[in-house]
């Protein structure tokens, strides 16, 4: 057994949006960590010191460890030799929109066939609850003596390496053994642990998830029903939080997406046997926004129109197009509307165009996700544009300002 400082950590899905971060912070706090993982390209591209995707200060971070405290690797034996195993293997909800739980499952007992007795494993993907159970159960079975415990992670892409040292650590476990050694591992990068039973720490990221995604829907719904009655739903939103506490979750609209929110709010509704209305409403609500859009411009002629979508991942600033809601939007208008030209700085897609030429030749110009770098991009006023996010509301509304005071002046005699 290695001691807490010369570790060996297994990271299982090391090269993902999860684990690499993951893997990074604790190779940086002196641990010896091996990134596991199915993806031949994504090994090959750490091994070499690059990404695989965006996240904030984490090539710089990758360079400096990568062969030193750090590998990626595709071999299942690094395995044997770990102290800690940690798996953060993808857990999709299935074509029908039920949790997967099997998988899950059984890509834990291939891990098992591995790992030695006395090592712990970490259950760190967001699982369906009762799952880590169902795994300590399996071990009981099997007569082996490996330590179990289930510590969610709660980062959210592309804040990883600040959030994994400041967020509080949920860790819970079956067995006292299993809790200290899962609290001493994330004590290393940091300061504080909040301990529960296992399967309250698999409702606790249940409910962080849902909850995003409700409180999302809220605005969602609230901006919608203000603009189908012609109201500028920010000056209400700038009114009800303005000065007043009690208003400040009172999110800004736009598309609720990504690999988590919603397939989180399905695996808690599966969880509830399917009793929870306000998941199920936020689903309607949140994947109804891109219908909202289409119907709101559909006056305008969708049918002779070229419609250019910006943004299409899943939120600002990322590369990641995971259950992005543009791609809803593009499938939607691309039975209404003449052409539908899409456009993301960061997303690797062969289908997507440069932003120039978006711009150029859309009539209308829709903002599908705000990254910063359309943050000062100005249209010919003719265009029309469709901004659910409020991102360029001051400067639309200073340009309209603009038109009014150009307008001639209409003489009526
Ligand atoms: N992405 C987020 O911001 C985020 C935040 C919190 C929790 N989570 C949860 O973390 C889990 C992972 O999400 P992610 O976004 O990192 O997914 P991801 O797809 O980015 O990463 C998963 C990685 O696992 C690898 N993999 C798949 N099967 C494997 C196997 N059998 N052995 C080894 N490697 C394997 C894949 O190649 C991939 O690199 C999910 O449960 C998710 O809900 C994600």
């Amino acid at each position: 057994m290695s001691t807490e400082s010369d570790q060996k950590v297994v990271i299982v899905g090391g090269c993902g949006h999860v684990g690499l971060p993951l893997g990074l912070v604790l190779a940086s706090r002196g641990k010896l960590v091996t990134l596991l993982d199915i993806d031949r390209g994504k090994v090959q591209q750490v091994n070499s010191g690059c990404m695989p995707f965006k996240e904030e200060g984490a090539e710089e971070l990758l360079q400096k460890l990568i062969g030193k405290s750090l590998s990626a690797t595709l071999d299942v034996a690094c395995l044997r030799r770990a102290d800690v195993v940690i798996t953060v293997v993808g857990t999709p909800v299935d074509k029908h929109l039920n949790p997967t739980v099997a998988e899950l499952y059984r890509s834990v007992d291939k891990l098992l066939e591995q790992m030695r007795d006395d090592s712990l494993l970490i259950l760190r993907s967001t699982v369906y609850p009762g799952v880590t159970k169902l795994v300590y159960e399996r071990l009981q079975m099997l007569g082996r003596q490996i330590h179990l415990a289930f510590c969610p992670e709660r980062i959210a892409e592309g804040k990883a390496l600040k959030e994994l040292v400041e967020l509080p650590q949920i860790v819970s476990a079956f067995g006292a053994e299993a809790a200290y050694r899962a609290e001493r591992l994330f004590l290393a990068i940091t300061k504080s642990v909040i301990a529960l039973a296992p399967l309250e720490a698999e409702l606790a990221k249940l409910f962080t998830n849902s909850w995003r995604y409700i409180n999302f829907a809220v605005s969602n719904q609230f901006y919608m029903l203000a603009r189908s009655y012609g109201l500028d739903f920010f000056r209400l939103h700038d009114a009800v939080t303005r000065d007043y506490p009690r208003m400040r979750s009172f999110a800004k609209p736009g598309f609720a997406a990504g690999p988590c929110l919603l397939k989180d709010t399905l695996q808690l509704s599966a969880f509830a046997s399917n009793n929870f209305f306000l998941g199920h409403a936020a689903m309607l609500i949140n994947e109804g926004l891109p219908n909202f859009i289409v119907e709101q411009l559909r006056p305008l002629d969708l049918p002779v129109r070229c419609v250019a979508i910006l943004g299409m991942a899943f939120k600002g600033d990322s590369d990641d197009p995971r259950e992005s809601l543009s791609y809803k939007l593009r499938k939607l208008l691309e039975v209404q509307a003449k052409e539908v030209l899409c456009s993301d700085p960061f997303v690797s897609d062969p289908s997507l165009v440069p932003l120039a030429k978006a711009v150029n030749q859309a009539d209308i110009i829709v903002l599908g996700v705000p990254h910063s770098l359309y943050r000062d991009l100005t249209f010919p006023a003719e265009k029309t544009v469709v901004d659910v996010w409020g991102f360029w509301r001051e400067r639309m509304l200073e340009a309209d300002a603009e038109r009014l005071r150009k307008r001639p002046v209409e003489v009526h005699l």
